[in-house]
């Protein structure tokens, strides 16, 4: 893995000229803070929706448009040379367009041309003009030279419009830019074609019609997952639980919010999946008798809580494999562990591996508070068939690569 020391990274953040440029400046703001050296390089049409003080003031460096700006330290030529990763937020139809067809007639479009690390386009446009063939076609293009363009979010648009044309949200951005940063190849299209399924989250078992029965998993890593497969080229099902993180763009959301629901949902979705990734930490048990009123404050002791199980989804699907009802080739099983005086964490890993009976099984140590809702995780994968492989602390969007390394690499031709 090539990790690259922050404070030696450079990223170039090129704007193009479209409403969504005000979200780039969070985006800045955001890659700044992760201690990168940022230049911005604005197009002139970007600098009539933000002006070049604010890219200035918010990267500490000078804000260069044309080529002629400071000649002799040769900015066309030198910014893409030394860029770790280019990222382009909004990237209009306009400048995918220039950039596909190699054009040259700004520093943004010199850069791309002289720029050899990864390239993040982060388009967003009306969704006629997304949908229309010159773009798609440019999108293709852009694509089949290794560039990353995401899919724009589906959401409002400028007028009273709805659609896909919307800027993926800059934490997105921010998280593939990072990852794009320690490994430069995680974002290659080897999912295109594949429906995934994901869950993430954590399930609420109702006590009564305001309580209820809950656990600490933010949902992070399944999004940080189907953030990386969308940008592989997945079509992406995610099922969250009680998940309050923005939707990643590209991708089909449900949202549910008890263990019953997830389970209905999960089902359903898998017949169609390639892959399965239950990320999502489901309640294994439930309160028997979930009250149709709020339960009343007395005076008396409060009554015990009944549980009772929660059918285990995994198993099922697993299970369904088995006996010829689901051909899902790929299922996945997460496991948050805190090891006892039985056994370490992996050792509970290789038992549940084995129990639960699908191909994959993703660990992690969670004593002291570690992983729930942080933006880093360490973890092993373990393999039905092959290798364990350690992945340590860092992004959970670099754990999510490593796991689609793997499940790429048992995927069916
Ligand atoms: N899981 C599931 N349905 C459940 C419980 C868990 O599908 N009712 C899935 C989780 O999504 C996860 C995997 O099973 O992918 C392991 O979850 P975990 O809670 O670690 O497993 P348990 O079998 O509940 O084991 P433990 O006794 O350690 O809680």
């Amino acid at each position: 893995m090539l990790v690259v020391p922050v404070e030696t990274t450079r990223v170039v953040l090129g704007v193009s000229g479209g409403i969504a440029a005000y979200k780039a400046v969070d985006l800045l703001r955001r890659l700044s803070g992760s201690g990168y050296d940022v230049t911005v390089v604005p197009t002139e049409a970007a600098l009539r929706f933000v002006g070049e003080p604010t890219w200035a003031a918010l990267s500490h460096n000078p804000v260069l448009t044309d080529v002629w700006t400071g000649a002799e330290q040769v900015p066309h030529v030198r910014l893409g040379r030394q860029a770790d990763l280019v990222v382009v937020a909004p990237a209009t139809a306009d400048l995918l367009a220039r950039a596909a067809h190699g054009l040259a007639d700004d520093l943004l479009t010199n850069t791309l041309l002289t720029a050899r690390g990864p390239v993040l386009f982060a388009p967003a446009m009306h969704t006629e003009m997304w949908t229309h063939p010159a773009t798609v076609a440019n999108v293709a293009t852009l694509r089949s030279r290794g560039a990353v363009v995401l899919e724009p979010a589906y959401g409002r648009l400028t007028g009273d419009d709805f659609g896909q044309g919307r800027l993926p949200e800059p934490t997105e951005i921010a998280r593939l830019a990072e990852l794009l940063l320690r490994r430069p190849d995680a974002l290659r299209r080897d999912l295109v074609g594949r429906r995934v399924l994901i869950t993430a989250g954590g399930t609420r078992e109702p006590l009564d019609p305001v309580r209820f029965l809950g656990n600490r998993s933010s949902g992070r890593q399944g999004f940080d997952l189907a953030a990386v497969a969308a940008a592989r080229g997945a079509e992406v099902h995610l099922v969250a639980a009680n998940v309050e993180l923005p939707c990643p763009a590209g991708i089909e959301l449900i949202r549910v919010g008890s263990a019953e629901e997830l389970r209905a949902t999960t089902h359903a979705a898998a017949k169609y999946a390639d892959v399965v990734v239950m990320a999502a930490a489901v309640a294994d048990f439930r309160p028997a008798a979930p009250a149709e009123v709020k339960i009343k404050k007395t005076d008396a002791a409060p009554a015990p809580i009944e549980l009772i199980g929660n059918p285990d989804v995994l198993a099922e699907l697993v299970r369904a494999r088995s006996v010829g009802r689901l051909s899902t080739p790929v299922i996945v099983g997460f496991a948050a562990e805190t090891g006892d005086r039985h056994a370490d964490v992996l050792t509970h890993g290789r038992a549940k591996l084995a129990r639960k009976g699908c191909d994959l099984l993703v660990v992690n140590a969670v004593s002291d508070g570690r992983v729930f809702g942080l933006p880093d995780n360490a973890a092993v994968i373990l393999s039905a068939t092959g290798p364990e492989i350690d992945v340590p602390l860092g992004p959970k969007t670099v754990l999510a690569a490593a796991l689609w390394d793997a499940i790429a690499a048992l995927l069916p031709e």
